[in-house]
């Protein structure tokens, strides 16, 4: 009898157990970020796009007491972000150093369940919120610790925190998420930052594949 008991109740918290909700791929936000080891901030409109693993920043980075903007196209998949320094006019192509960050919540993450920020003693007056955290190693042997919160409706990303040995403590705060990607030539870098013939053919080497259907 008592196992019975037990076994239903077992499967009663199993049922219980929340899943992660699905991060739309590609949205546009502002962002807030903050590393404390490296000392910086960053404030920017960033466009998201998981699909296709890029993103573009139109940043102002923060180092100390130098304050710096620019406008940053990053392509993982090709391992190139082109940076437009807005102050000297000048763009450089880089490899990329960091890992592609992915702002949905990872399918081994743990749940801390659910809240609101702000309250809900009245309509209004807050945002139902998802917690969810975890631990994971990354393919260069870093080990990452990631706590994060997104809205239970529409799974969108509030605030997001990781913790590594490599890059320390990162918080990232976001703000008025819009959905999908606005301009479609936001990936497409500047001519500044192309040679005369790539900015000839750029529509052909940035613009968006056509994998995916668009919406
Ligand atoms: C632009 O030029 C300045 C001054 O020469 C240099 O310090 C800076 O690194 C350059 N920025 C980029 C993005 O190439
Ligand atoms: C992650 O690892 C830290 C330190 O090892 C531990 O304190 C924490 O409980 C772990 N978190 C999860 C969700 O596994
Ligand atoms: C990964 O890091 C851990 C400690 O941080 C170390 O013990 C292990 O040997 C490393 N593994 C590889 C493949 O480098």
């Amino acid at each position: 009898m008592f196992a019975v008991l037990a076994f239903c109740l077992v499967a009663f918290v199993a049922a219980q157990t929340p899943r992660p909700c699905t991060t739309p791929p590609q949205w546009e936000s502002n962002i807030f970020d903050h590393n404390q080891q490296q000392k910086f901030t960053v404030r920017g409109r960033l466009s998201y796009d998981a699909a296709y693993r890029r993103e573009r920043m139109v940043e102002e980075v923060i180092i100390g007491s130098t304050d710096d903007a620019f406008d940053v196209i990053a392509l993982f998949d090709s391992n190139t972000e082109y940076v437009y320094d807005f102050k000297h006019h000048n763009c450089s192509r880089r490899k990329i150093d960091r890992r592609w960050r992915d702002f949905g919540i990872r399918p081994d993450a743990t749940s801390f369940g659910e809240a609101y920020i702000g309250s809900s003693a009245a309509p209004g007056l807050g945002l139902l919120v998802t917690l969810w955290g975890g631990n994971h190693t990354t393919p260069s042997n870093d080990t990452v610790r990631t706590f994060g919160t997104w809205t239970m409706r529409g799974c969108l990303p509030v605030r997001h925190i990781s913790h590594s040995a490599q890059y320390g403590r990162t918080e990232t705060s976001f703000f008025d998420i819009t959905a999908g990607i606005s301009d479609p030539n936001v990936f497409i870098p500047r001519r500044e930052c192309l040679t005369e013939k790539e900015y000839a053919m750029r529509d052909i080497l940035f613009g968006t594949p056509t994998k995916i259907e668009k919406k």
